[in-house]
């Protein structure tokens, strides 16, 4: 089955072609921030209207790259939900039209179950169950998978997600969108021991987190080394560092604790708080202890992407499921509620 998958849930136009035989075809991306950059964070307005532009090019794109026609084309797969309406607005309702033109079905996808599968694309994929760790511009989430729809939510951020307490850090400390990449760079040349951050909720019980208070915490520290008249390009690197060594330090202690609760010793890892690198080798190094498995996929598979929005598809619409002809998307659509296969 060759399923073309359409992402627009935030502030990037992702199209890509799957085969359920040969896999991914080809995939093509543009990405919004450029646009956004100015306002310091995603306008929904224009990110709507962007993806009003980029769609068809994109799609006419991969159908070259992947030497495909339209006709070849048996199903698509577009973002649903969870996201900005108006941006999911446009992938829905092109999708529908160009199943209806081509006379095949389509299917809604679930954003974070396509973060939850892009590892699935890769040459060493995850096998079931295993226990996952979706952080992203959004989402927070520990969750026990049993299968393609078998969720159990095990935790969540109490406040902001993972992704966007960097981004805010990062705006704080007049640094550019998106905060992750910008941080982490940083951090590389940071001074080990300066600063030390709390790991919030740590000391407790539960598999909840709560990302907030180091936020505020980097604001404190920034300002005091304003006050200081300390070196102020410096003084960004230590705070970065000290930020990402606490958000690595709290989501491997809680990965660990959830891991020990299910008895489980595969973890998958998703969205584009992934891509960071001290995360991986700080989760590597503790799944290596566990004689355990970490899995993730490459890098511009963990932030968003067409690919995993046509993989996740493909495995529903093999599964019989499709849409009727409405034009219907989630701005908010709890995991847990979706259909299991
Ligand atoms: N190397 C990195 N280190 C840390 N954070 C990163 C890195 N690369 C990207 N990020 C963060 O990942 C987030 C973007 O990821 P993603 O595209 O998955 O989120 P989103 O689609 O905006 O949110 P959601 O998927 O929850 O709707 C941003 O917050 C960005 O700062
Ligand atoms: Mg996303």
């Amino acid at each position: 089955m060759l399923v073309l998958g359409l992402e627009t849930s935030c502030d990037e136009t992702g199209v890509a072609l799957y085969d359920s035989e040969r896999g991914l075809l080809a995939d093509a991306l543009f990405s919004q921030i450029d646009l956004h950059r100015v306002y310091g964070g995603v306008v929904p307005e224009l990110a709507s209207r962007d993806h009003v532009k980029r769609m068809l090019p994109l799609i006419r794109q991969v159908l070259d790259e992947a030497g495909k026609q339209a006709s070849d084309i048996d199903a698509l797969a577009y973002t649903a939900g969870p996201g900005l309406v108006g941006a999911l607005l446009v992938g829905a309702s092109c999708a529908q039209a160009l199943a209806f033109a081509w006379g095949v079905p389509a299917v809604g996808v679930h954003h974070m179950e396509g973060h939850l599968l892009a590892p699935m694309l890769e040459e060493q994929p995850p096998a079931f169950p295993f226990v996952a760790l979706l952080v992203s511009g959004g989402h927070t989430q520990l969750v026990r998978v049993d299968g393609i729809g078998q969720y159990q939510l095990l935790g969540e951020s109490l406040d902001d997600a993972a992704g966007e307490a960097f981004d805010k850090t990062a705006k704080l400390m007049g640094l550019n969108y998106p905060g992750g990449p910008e941080i982490a760079k940083l951090a590389e040349q940071g001074t080990p021991g300066r600063f030390v951050f709390p790991r919030p909720m740590t000391d407790r019980p539960g598999l909840d987190f709560s990302f907030s208070g180091l936020k505020t915490f980097a604001l404190n520290t920034w300002q005091q080394c304003r006050d200081n008249g300390d070196d102020l390009d410096q003084a960004r690197r230590d705070i970065a560092l000290a930020f990402q060594q606490a958000v690595v330090e709290t989501l491997t202690i809680k990965c660990k604790r959830a891991l020990k609760q299910s008895g489980l010793k595969s973890l998958v890892i998703a969205g584009g708080v992934s891509a960071n690198k001290a995360l991986r080798e700080h989760l590597e190094g503790m799944l290596g202890e566990m004689k355990g498995k970490v899995f993730y996929a490459r890098p511009r598979f963990c932030t968003d992407n067409g690919a995993m929005i046509a993989y996740a598809g493909c495995q529903r619409l093999l599964a019989g499921q499709h849409e009727d002809l409405a034009i219907k998307v989630q701005a908010r659509w709890p995991m847990e509620s979706l259909p299991a296969l």
